[in-house]
Formats: structure tokens, C-alpha cells, sequence
């Protein structure tokens, strides 16, 4: 489980308690998943690779440091998108791939439906971004696409984890981190994280 980050910053745990809560509106929401989404990428990216660079202040040389890696963030749709602000905020940067999946609601497996990758990889470092991981079914899908396209270091950035999707994904691809604000108690017979937030899908975008 070495792989497996759980916050434990106070900020990310009174704002997870809040957008919990079924009496959170949608704007809140969306602007709770955009402030954990900074939070969590602030702890995720603390293994950024740096090279030496040095500036010049008012007042003479100083020695400092330049992230090198070039990343891509990968929301995954729909509800991953709300986590990219956030990450932007971070690393204003980056490059956006979006990755298109949703899950059949009877066999709850990963159906893919958008994936405009090039043919070459374009950046070494890939945050993999989406709210919920509760089968892993759509995070390990993910993965997979960006081990295909060449990507040699992912990571995995959401909010809320079943123990199921952890054990999945780590299963699957051990070498990916996982950064969440939880990991819940369970899954429910129709696949949904208890106590959850319900679908992260619906409560960004009202439908
Ligand atoms: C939800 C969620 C993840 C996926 C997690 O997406 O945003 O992508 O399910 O489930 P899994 O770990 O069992 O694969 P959903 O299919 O509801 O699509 P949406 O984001 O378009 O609402």
C-alpha cells in the first residue's frame, strides 16, 4: 500500500465533509472539487524533477531550481474535468488530454469513447484525473491507454476511493500512485462508493 496517499491535511478533510454533504449545491461543489483538486496536486507533484536554474534577484545571483518534466493532466470524462482547474492553478502549464469513458451501468465495465492521443507521447509525466474510483475499472482503462501511448510515469489523482478500485488498480499497475481524500468503507450492489457523494458526475454538472 506504500503507493497508496491518503491525505491527511485538515483543509482536504473539512472540504471533503462539506462536498459530502447531500444539501451541497452545485455551485459549491464545483468549486469544493476545484480546491481539493489544488490540494491533492500540491501533495502529488512533491516528486517533481528539478534541474538547477539560476536567477538574478535586485540583488545579485541566486541559486534556484526549474521543473523539467513536462506532464499531462487526463480528466477523465465527464467527471474528471472538474478536477483540472484546480491542477492548473498549480502547474498553469501542462498539457490537457481528455480520455472519454463511461461505465455500463449492468456490467459496470469501462466503455471508451473519446481518445485523441497522437501517435507519440508529447509530455513524460501523466496525472490521471477523476473524482471516483470505485470498480477501478475506468482508472485502470486509463492507465492502460497511457502505458500504450508510451507515457512512462502516471500517477492517479481523485477524491473519494473504494477499497475495491484501490485494490484494482494497485493490482493492475502497482507502479502508479494513487492520491486521494478518502478511501471509503465499501461499494454497493450497484457499484457506488458508501458513504460516497453520490455520482460526482451529476452534482458538478446538475443533471
Ligand atoms: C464515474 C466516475 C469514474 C467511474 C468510476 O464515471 O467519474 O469515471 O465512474 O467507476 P469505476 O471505478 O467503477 O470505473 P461515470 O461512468 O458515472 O461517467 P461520468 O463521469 O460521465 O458521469
Amino acid at each position: 500500500m506504500s503507493q497508496v496517499h491518503v491525505s491527511q491535511h485538515p483543509l482536504v478533510l473539512h472540504k471533503l465533509t462539506v462536498l459530502r454533504d447531500k444539501d451541497t449545491d452545485h455551485r459549491a461543489f464545483r468549486e469544493l472539487v476545484r480546491e481539493l483538486a489544488l490540494l491533492l496536486c500540491y501533495e502529488a507533484t512533491q516528486d517533481l524533477e528539478l534541474s538547477a536554474k539560476t536567477v538574478m534577484t535586485p540583488m545579485g545571483e541566486a541559486k534556484g531550481h526549474k521543473a523539467e518534466e513536462a506532464i499531462g493532466l487526463v480528466p477523465v470524462l465527464r467527471a474528471g474535468l472538474g478536477l483540472v482547474d484546480g491542477v492548473m492553478e498549480l502547474l498553469p502549464n501542462v498539457q490537457v488530454w481528455h480520455i472519454g469513458l463511461y461505465r455500463d451501468e449492468k456490467t459496470l465495465r469501462p466503455v471508451e469513447y473519446y481518445n485523441r492521443l497522437p501517435t507519440e507521447p508529447t509530455v513524460q509525466l501523466c496525472l490521471v484525473l477523476d473524482p471516483m474510483l470505485a470498480t477501478g475499472g475506468s482508472a485502470s482503462a486509463t492507465v492502460d491507454i497511457l502505458k500504450r501511448w508510451g507515457v512512462k510515469r502516471i500517477k492517479y489523482l481523485g477524491l473519494i476511493a473504494a477499497p475495491e478500485g484501490i485494490e484494482r488498480l494497485t493490482t493492475a499497475h502497482p507502479d502508479v500512485p494513487i492520491h486521494v481524500a478518502s478511501i471509503d468503507e465499501r461499494l454497493n450492489d450497484i457499484g457506488f462508493i458508501m458513504p460516497g457523494l453520490g455520482d460526482a458526475g451529476d452534482r458538478q454538472f446538475g443533471t
